[in-house]
């Protein structure tokens, strides 16, 4: 089943995306936001439980794990002395990802009311917001928001008149990409290296101070007030089945118009781009690649990736995902092999180093990326990166390693004559130096 895949105004959840209005609680109220949050609570826990579920909203931080059935793994009825927790991740790190940040700057009370929301259902007395070190303006929009809601008694004691009580904290980062981990955030939460956990436990069963606890990303949490008011079937009448919903898409590169922009999931690429990014630089046949998702998935070369439907099984059918809806579009002037040699770079540098195969795997990546590069290799070398690439999936504790992995084999895959015509380039000057 299609549905619609390309918004009209009135279809938006984000109408302060780009901060024409204020931030404000008042101006926030007047586009809607708190307005009645105590009659959505009196839903109940179950009910508004099921309505994410039915939404079909799956996890807008990268993974797309349904939100509604991570709610439902959280105790029912907590253990004393073993309190449930509600964790926001707006640690957004990801290269190409700027989506929550636009959320905290410009539309703070979204997330603040989806945090008491979410908190209820879940039935969490407490939520932590864990934001990105770097970002110094949205964490204080956000807590300018929180002391407004506190203020006027849309958290805390009685929230928002609905009998239950709900804190909200704001706790910022110090720079650690890893600290998106969701498992990494609980720990430097707890004051500790953000260093991820094994999992299972996820953290449902034991999260943070061991407790029941839910991470969600901002945007996932900043929709649901929303999906409450308007109703699941409205949300899942954007995008195909199994995609459904509105979604933040940021668009940057070689675009004529970088934008982060709120569509319909599953909107084709083109349409995207020419609606939204006013077209590819130079037209489209000067595309070369796009990342779509984030640095952490693949790139999709161009004659791949114009008709796709944007959303979570579309991608994956290409080889590649949706992830953040980060997507990064190259034009053929990109030095394709260099910007993945510098993708490499990033997770080698952002490794916390705890397991092999990712502590050494990612420099030695990156060191053969560099002599891909320059074409300063042999051929089979090509094949002993991928190799190495595939002992690296999946072997290591947290994701970083399969996000360092996997744009070096969707390189391979897709531009591997461009490797083989730089070995072959650097090989013939090396024998005409030798003549
Ligand atoms: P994951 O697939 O391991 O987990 C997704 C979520 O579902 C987690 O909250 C996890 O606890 C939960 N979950 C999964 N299986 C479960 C089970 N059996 N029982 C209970 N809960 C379960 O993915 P992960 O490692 O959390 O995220 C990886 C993604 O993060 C990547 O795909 C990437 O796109 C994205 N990412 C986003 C960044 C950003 O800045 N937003 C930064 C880096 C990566
Ligand atoms: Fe740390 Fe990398 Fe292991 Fe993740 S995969 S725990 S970042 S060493």
């Amino acid at each position: 089943m299609v549905g619609i895949t390309s918004l009209t105004d009135k279809d938006r959840i984000f109408t302060n995306l780009y901060g024409f209005q204020s931030p404000e609680l008042k101006a926030a109220q007047a586009r809607g936001d708190w307005d009645k949050t105590a009659e959505l609570m009196k839903l109940g826990q179950d009910k508004i439980i099921d309505i994410v579920k039915e939404s079909g909203l799956r996890g807008r931080g990268g993974a797309g794990f349904p939100t509604g059935m991570k709610w439902s793994f959280m105790p029912k009825e907590p253990t004393p002395g073993r309190p449930n927790f509600l964790v926001i991740n707006a640690d957004e790190s990801e290269p190409g990802s700027c989506k929550d940040r636009e959320i905290l700057r410009h539309d703070p009370h979204k997330l603040v009311e989806g945090a008491l929301l979410a908190g209820f259902a879940m039935r969490a007395r407490a939520g932590y917001i864990y934001v990105r070190g770097e970002f110094i303006v949205e964490t204080e929009a956000l807590r300018k928001a929180v002391a407004e809601a506190y203020a006027a008694g849309l958290i805390g004691k009685n929230a928002a008149g609905s009998g239950y009580d709900f804190d909200l904290f704001v706790h910022r980062g110090a720079g650690a990409y890893i600290c998106g981990e969701e498992t990494a955030m609980l720990e430097s939460l707890e004051g500790k290296p953000g260093k991820p956990r094994l999992k299972p436990p996820f953290p449902a069963g034991a999260g943070l101070y061991g407790c029941p606890t839910t991470v969600n990303n901002v945007e996932s949490i900043a929709v649901v007030p929303t999906i409450l008011r308007r109703g699941a079937e409205w949300f899942k009448s954007f995008g195909r089945e199994g995609n459904a919903g509105t979604k933040l898409f940021q668009i940057s590169g070689h675009v004529n118009k970088p934008t982060v922009v709120e569509e319909a999931m599953s909107i084709p690429f083109r349409e995207l781009i020419d609606k939204h990014a006013g077209g590819i630089r130079g037209g489209w046949d000067n595309l070369l690649a796009v990342i779509p998702g984030g640095s952490s998935v693949p790139l999709v070369p161009a004659a791949e990736i114009a008709d796709a439907p944007m959303d979570f099984d579309g991608l994956k059918a290409l080889g590649s995902g949706l992830g953040t809806a980060a997507v990064i579009v190259m034009d053929k002037s990109t030095d394709i092999v260099r910007a993945i040699s510098r993708i490499s770079y990033f997770y080698k540098h952002e490794s916390c180093g705890q397991c092999t195969p990712c502590r050494e795997g990612t420099g030695w990546m990156w060191r053969v990326m560099e002599k891909l590069r320059t074409g300063d290799a042999h051929v089979s070398t090509i094949d002993q990166l991928y190799d190495v690439t595939k002992q690296v999936e999946g072997h290591t504790i947290c994701a970083l390693g399969d996000a360092a992995a996997w744009p070096i084999q969707g390189l391979i895959r897709h531009f591997r004559p461009e490797l083989e015509r730089r070995i072959a380039e650097r090989h013939g000057h090396i024998a005409e130096a030798a003549e």
